[in-house]
């Protein structure tokens, strides 16, 4: 896996997209927590979600810096290429955040998982990164922080729910997994799509192409003269 990290990182035109990419997913998750501090009617967890969205969006920011720094130092920005987001997805669990239909254990749970796997993958990127030191020591300043979400999630978690601790987690591990094979299903469909969309191009245009070219072939050149004089009653 680490070899496989090592081949997406090593573009530099690919660091700057997938930067760019996760600075869209920090801020989106930060407006995210904005909503759910709102929401929670638990004193401690407003403040919690309140410093975690600052986190998010500081992540955003600095993600944002290091991939526009990269941009601007490629020969040619407009060729960098697409940032294999399904093989290394940064913190991608955020994206999937519904505030509104979560209880605050139910939330805690789901936000535990995303940022538990987040801080794998950053730790692994910090690892993939050896040979841009800029880069892997945002990540390491990130993964700080990623820790600490990962942790106080689950101490809170055994706050507001201490004996269906393991309940909440295995619902939301069920829904990562559903949303997993969504997303795989999604991929393969447009596959699928884009398969059946040139075979229709090469197999059901060429005849009409063939038609109107006969057709074209049979019209004469040029004005026609028309049979007789028709009087213009009316401007249509
Ligand atoms: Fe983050
Ligand atoms: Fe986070």
């Amino acid at each position: 896996m680490q070899s496989l990290h090592r081949f997406v990182w090593r573009d530099a035109g690919r660091r700057a997209r997938k930067l760019l990419d996760f600075a869209e997913t920090e801020a989106d998750g930060g407006r995210d927590l904005i909503r759910a501090a709102e929401l929670t009617q638990d004193p401690v967890l407003r403040r919690l979600y309140t410093v975690h969205a600052a986190d998010e969006e500081r992540h955003a920011a600095l993600f944002r810096a290091r991939g526009t720094e990269l941009l601007r130092a490629l020969p040619d920005p407009g060729q960098a290429r697409s940032g294999m987001n399904w093989v290394a997805p940064g913190e991608r669990g955020l994206d999937d955040l519904r505030v509104d239909r979560k209880s605050d254990a139910a939330l805690l749970a789901f936000l535990h998982l995303s940022e538990k796997t987040a801080a794998g993958h950053f730790a692994a990127y910090v690892g993939a990164l050896k040979d841009d030191p800029s880069t892997a020591a945002v990540f390491r300043e990130i993964l700080h922080d990623e820790t600490f979400h990962m942790n106080y999630t689950l101490a809170q978690l055994n706050r507001v729910a201490p004996t269906e601790r393991r309940s909440y987690l295995w619902r939301a591990r069920m829904g990562r997994l559903w949303k997993a094979y969504l997303r795989i299903m999604a991929a393969i469909a447009g596959v699928i799509g884009a398969v059946f969309l040139t075979l229709q191009y090469f197999i059901l245009i060429p005849p009409f192409a063939f038609l109107a070219k006969r057709a074209e072939r049979r019209e004469p050149q040029g004005w026609k003269a028309v049979a007789e004089e028709r009087p213009l009653k009316s401007q249509y």
